[in-house]
């Protein structure tokens, strides 16, 4: 396994993250197409043994039971101090008032419940899962500070919203001397590169870290448009992402990777693996084969050429994900 440093810290976090969504009960919150525990664990399982430290979940993810089952999982199979857990505040925990968002309250209480679900005393990165309009960014940056500084997370991070706004949150703790964010975890893949912009450049100029979500644009990018799974079927969300424009990238991919006699996945991977602001793209994997192609994905060195063909037919975008 490959190891890096998030961003500027000190931290080693393996070269692919696990995105922990595809863990958790199907009948608990939208997601009807994930993995319960007893099959999310051997896959839990082989990420350690190819030497994954990287994990990716949120309080959202299946009604909080992702992080239950990646907890539990972690703690019988990993050492915690070489693990890198991440998990993600902002989404709606419970009907009502102060159910979801960035504020101090939300924080406060969320992050307790994260790490009573995931069964550790603190969490490696804690991110906010969007922007919240509604609470005032100084309230939102101070609360996390304090997680920081209570010991219950030990980096902080962030997820898609504007670079306007990343930069605010980031002048706003530091004007205060408080915790700056160390990652943004972004919509990135082949089939959407608006992130090549403002946000990446940014990441890039400030020493913070890129963690790439759905970086196989949730399966496009794998398969033929006609090729459906359980996933595709009922992935609501990632039915918006991806539209029309899309198949002559899906054809490029498929292309070289017939050419070089390896699964789509690799190549759409090792595309993102070579952009320089890139540090581990958050693979999503419902099949061990999944996690074998991410990990091979490390070793697969495109040419020039490759990377233009498949680069040349996209077409700017509306922003999607936020
Ligand atoms: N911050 C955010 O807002 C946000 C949003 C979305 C995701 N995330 C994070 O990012 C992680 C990854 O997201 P994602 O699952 O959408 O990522 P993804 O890697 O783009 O998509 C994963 C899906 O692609 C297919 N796939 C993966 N590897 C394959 C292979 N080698 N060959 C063929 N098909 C393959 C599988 O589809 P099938 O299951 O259909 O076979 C799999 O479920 C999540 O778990 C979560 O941690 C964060």
């Amino acid at each position: 396994m490959q190891f890096v440093k998030l961003g500027s810290t000190g931290l080693d976090v393996s070269r692919i993250c696990v995105g922990c969504m595809s863990f958790g009960l199907p009948d608990r919150g939208p997601h009807e197409w994930t993995l319960d525990e007893e099959a999310s664990r051997p896959l839990i399982r082989q990420a350690l043994e190819a030497g994954i430290n990287f994990f990716d979940t949120a309080n959202v993810y299946s009604d909080g039971t992702s992080e239950e089952i990646v907890g539990r999982a972690l703690a019988d199979f990993a050492r915690r101090e070489e693990i890198v857990l991440a998990t993600k505040v902002n989404g709606s925990m419970h009907e009502g008032p102060n159910g979801h968002g960035l504020s101090r309250k939300a924080i406060m209480t969320e992050i307790d419940n994260s790490l009573r679900r995931l069964g550790t005393d603190y969490v490696d990165l804690y991110q906010i899962h969007r922007w919240d309009p509604t609470t005032p960014v100084e309230e939102t940056m101070e609360a996390l500070h304090d997680v920081v500084k209570a010991g219950k997370a030990r980096y902080v991070g962030a997820s898609s919203m504007y670079a306007w706004q990343f930069s605010k949150a980031q002048y706003t703790a530091r004007l205060n001397g408080w915790t700056r964010f160390v990652s943004m975890q972004n919509h990135y893949n082949l089939l959407y590169r608006e992130e090549e912009r403002e946000m990446l450049p940014l990441c890039e100029d400030q020493g913070v870290g890129v963690l790439p979500w759905s970086p196989l644009a949730r399966g496009r990018l794998t398969r033929d448009r006609d090729v459906t799974t359980a996933r595709s079927r009922t992935d609501e969300f990632g039915k918006t992402l991806y539209r029309q424009g899309d198949d002559e990238i899906v054809d490029a991919v498929a292309r070289i990777a017939a050419d070089r006699g390896v699964p789509r996945a690799r190549v759409a991977l090792a595309w993102l693996l070579h952009q320089r602001a890139v540090t581990a793209p958050i693979v999503g994997a419902t099949k061990p084969a999944h996690l074998d192609d991410a990990v091979a994905a490390l070793d697969l060195e495109l040419s020039e050429k490759e990377i233009e063909q498949l680069e040349q037919p996209y077409v700017p975008r509306a922003i999607s994900g936020h």
